[in-house]
């Protein structure tokens, strides 16, 4: 028997001992052979049931997903108890379609593990008791996972990077930057101090009626404002980027979106319609907003880049800036981030679209990497509960970690205001 020795890749003639090691190393089964740490991942923690079941390797084996989008497009948002419903209505079947997919059962699996936190209450809760189900029918180990954790992992699914790297995690919902330093050691260095990017991109949509317009009725809010911002002149609408003298990394998008709306209503008037018709300068407001949202983003990127290269906190030659969450599928957001890691130095990693969306697949890999660190593998579920708050005690704030030192995040003037000139500069 012949083995590839991952590590020299070369092919040598191994011991007896070595050939029970590798052989302790799958599943075996009429016509089935597997590596040996199989995780079905279940996550509902919003508008998404979604299942996944991966391997050790990083193998997606067998996926499924049901989206509410439409259903809370035309509500005008997420109402909880619609959610719940869905959720309740779609998780059996999803989960036996990943399995089934898959060709894997129940038996098979080494663990399950589930989105516990954050997210919607009835939203979590419907994916906590059916996953407890399944634990307890199957004897299997749980794996609470939490949703944010599961975002800024999965580029390692997809693309080999170390710890420690930067994540930046840009969606409806979420809006932090962190510095990963292990499966569940995070340095946090900045968060929305009130709305998230996504939120705000989903109320000027719906501000601007977009799911009136014919091309953009059945898009996410985030989605149709890129869709029109691509036949607008950014240049017609001036938004300042929030927080420019704010010597942090933290983010604010409501003070912008008030801006937006003040705008809007000031357009309808000048052009005489009603409130929930289309402005012909929506395209052109579109572009103005994706242009200031880029903006700030990827300023309050570059100074976290800058504070932990200051700190020599990330790789010297390999820094590395993971961007991930529905609203980084947004190209023109990727662009303004591409020119600040070109500007420093650093690889700019995006998982692919739907992996950056909400997905059962990370909640899976997740639970791979958890069980490979040895952390949080509960093999009691009692008392197990959902918390729905989003709970900072998984992530250290960078606040709590330089508690005794002085927390600098001031950088000299000129670094800062290049990287403004650039992105104006730069950006088409
Ligand atoms: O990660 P995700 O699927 O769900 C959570 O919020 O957790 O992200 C959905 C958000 C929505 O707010 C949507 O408007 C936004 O991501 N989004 C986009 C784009 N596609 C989705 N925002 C900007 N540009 C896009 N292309
Ligand atoms: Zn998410």
């Amino acid at each position: 028997m012949l083995i590839l020795n991952k590590t020299a890749g070369v092919f040598f003639k191994p011991s007896r001992r070595k050939i029970y090691e590798f052989l302790g190393g799958f599943h075996f089964h009429t016509g089935k052979l597997f590596l040996h740490k199989l995780v079905l991942g279940i996550e509902t923690s919003c508008d998404d049931t979604a299942a996944a079941v991966v391997d050790e390797a990083g193998n997606v084996l067998g996926e499924a997903i049901h989206s509410q989008t439409e259903v809370h497009l035309k509500t005008g948002g997420i109402i909880p108890p619609v959610a719940q419903q869905l959720h309740r209505e779609n998780i059996q079947r999803i989960v036996q379609e990943a399995l089934s997919a898959s060709d894997v059962s129940p038996s098979e699996l080494s663990a399950i593990a589930t989105t516990v936190k954050p997210g919607l209450a009835l939203s979590l809760g419907v994916g906590l008791s059916f996953s407890l189900q399944l634990v307890d029918q199957f004897k299997k180990p749980f794996i609470p996972i939490h949703h944010m954790e599961a975002h800024a992992l999965t580029i390692r699914l997809t693309n080999k990077v170390e710890f420690p790297f930067l994540v930046l995690l840009i969606s409806g919902g979420h809006c932090l930057l962190a510095l990963v330093r292990g499966v569940s050691d995070f340095l946090l260095l900045g968060k929305s101090l009130d709305i998230a990017p996504g939120d705000m991109l989903d109320k000027v949509a719906r501000r601007l009626c977009l799911i009136k317009h014919p091309e953009c009725s059945t898009m996410s809010g985030g989605k149709a404002i890129e869709h029109l911002a691509k036949q607008g002149n950014r240049l017609h609408f001036d938004f300042q980027p929030p927080m420019q003298r704010a010597k942090n990394c933290d983010f604010s998008f409501s003070g912008l979106q008030h801006v937006i709306d003040k705008m809007i209503m000031q357009k309808e008037k000048e052009e005489g319609i009603e409130q929930g018709q289309i402005l012909s300068s929506a395209a052109d407001i579109a572009a103005a907003v994706q242009h200031t949202v880029a903006c700030h983003v990827a300023k309050r990127t570059h100074r976290a880049i800058l504070f932990c290269k200051q700190r020599g906190l990330l790789h010297q030659s390999n820094a590395v800036l993971v961007v991930s969450g529905g609203v980084a599928s947004n190209l023109y957001i990727r662009k303004a981030l591409e020119i600040v890691t070109n500007a420093t130095q650093c690889t700019l990693l995006c998982p692919p679209p739907r992996l950056c969306t909400d997905n059962g697949v990370m909640i899976a890999w997740n639970g791979v990497e958890r069980l490979r660190a040895g952390l949080g593998i509960l093999h009691n579920t009692e008392g197990i509960r959902y918390e729905p708050k989003y709970v900072v005690p998984f992530i250290i704030s960078v606040q709590l970690y330089h508690k005794n030192q002085s927390l600098n995040f001031a950088f000299t003037v000129k670094v800062f205001i290049d990287i403004l000139v650039v992105l104006e500069e730069r950006l088409y």
